[in-house]
């Protein structure tokens, strides 16, 4: 591929060392974001997508920690920076949603002046009065109603819903070139959640914006997504555009998410349909993660891990019987 790639994610390693043993949340993850693009990342509850976000963000918090692998952004080397100079890197150029809206707002501010102090902070706008009105702005964009007197609220005085779309404009009001979105739209209803996702495929298409987009959501993928990866405990298992994931899925985990789509556009509740639970991080099976909720497993399955291997054009897949049929 001659795409050029905002971020790059090599063989990363994140654990959380506790009393119990070391959880390794990210197990070796390896992940593109090429630019322009918005890049999915599925997977069941548990699996590692917001502590690989965070790896990158360099917000993964004591006991854990990124172990080993590499992180680029435009080419830089995130790994081993300092807080500060991480600060400096990303600044500008990265921006996340969080998937807890309620943590990241401070009570004691009114809204619409956080929302502007990163356009202030940031020197995208000469004066508080350019600053307000693009504020207002965004606040329509993100379907807001009444922006205006919300901007001048409190977040203790708006709904969820509400505090999660101002957090959605202040990542995106200073047009990141990444955004890392982790679960955006879950809380939101689907009017307001397709909206919100038409507004950055809009920033990607005319600004080149690149986003990673974790969900649970399958109908979202399908829709707004180029490529996806598909994430189980700690590990990618499948990788591949849109098209090539839904037309010739080839993991058995992932063939298990897709057939328990109840409706696209709604949650769907894959952990009724796919037999068995996760395994649990602490002791992780030997071989492949997966195989002890596989049908297809075999005695090698349960020795061996398989490799991320081509099984068709832009299309990846962790799994000894994927590859034969591929
Ligand atoms: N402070 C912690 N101490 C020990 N283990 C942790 C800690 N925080 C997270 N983990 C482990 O890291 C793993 C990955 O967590 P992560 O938050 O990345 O999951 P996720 O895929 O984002 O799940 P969800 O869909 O529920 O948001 C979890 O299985 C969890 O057990
Ligand atoms: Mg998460």
């Amino acid at each position: 591929m001659d795409e050029k790639n905002v971020l790059e994610i090599r063989d990363l390693h994140t654990s959380f060392f506790t009393e119990k043993g070391v959880v390794r949340a990210v197990n070796g993850v390896d992940l593109n974001v090429p630019e322009g693009k918005i890049i999915g990342l599925v997977g069941e509850s548990g699996c590692g997508k917001s502590m690989t976000a965070r790896s990158v963000m360099g917000l993964v918090r004591y006991p854990g920690k990124v172990e080993s692998g590499s992180i680029r952004l435009d080419g830089k080397e995130l790994t081993g920076l300092k807080d500060q100079d991480l600060r400096e890197v990303c600044g500008n150029d990265v921006s996340m949603i969080f998937q807890e809206p309620m943590t990241s707002l401070n009570p004691v501010l009114r809204v619409g002046h956080q929302v502007e102090e990163s356009l202030l902070v940031h020197h995208k706008v000469n004066s508080r009065k350019e600053a307000k009105q693009e504020v207002i702005e965004m606040f329509n964009h993100v379907g807001i109603p009444e922006a205006e007197q919300r901007y001048s609220c409190y977040p203790h005085e708006l709904s969820g819903g509400l505090r999660q779309r101002v957090m959605i404009a202040m990542a995106m009001i200073c047009e990141p070139r990444l955004l890392i979105a982790d679960e955006p739209t879950t809380a939101l209803d689907v009017t307001v959640e397709a909206q919100i996702l038409r507004l950055m495929k809009e920033l990607c298409e005319e600004h080149g914006m690149s986003v990673l987009l974790i969900t649970h959501n399958l109908g979202v993928v399908a829709e707004i997504c180029d490529e996806v990866y598909v994430m189980y405990a700690g590990r990618i298992v499948e990788h591949a555009s849109v098209f090539s994931l839904f037309d010739h899925t080839s993991h058995p985990y992932t063939k298990g998410l897709l057939s328990s789509i109840p409706r696209i556009g709604k949650n769907p509740e894959y952990l009724h349909t796919i037999p068995g639970i996760v395994p649990n991080l602490l002791h992780l099976p030997e071989g492949c993660p997966f195989s002890t909720r596989c049908d297809l497993a075999l005695e090698r399955c349960r020795k061996e891990l398989p490799e991320l291997n081509a099984v068709g054009e832009n299309h990846e897949c962790r799994c000894f019987e994927a590859i034969k049929e591929g």
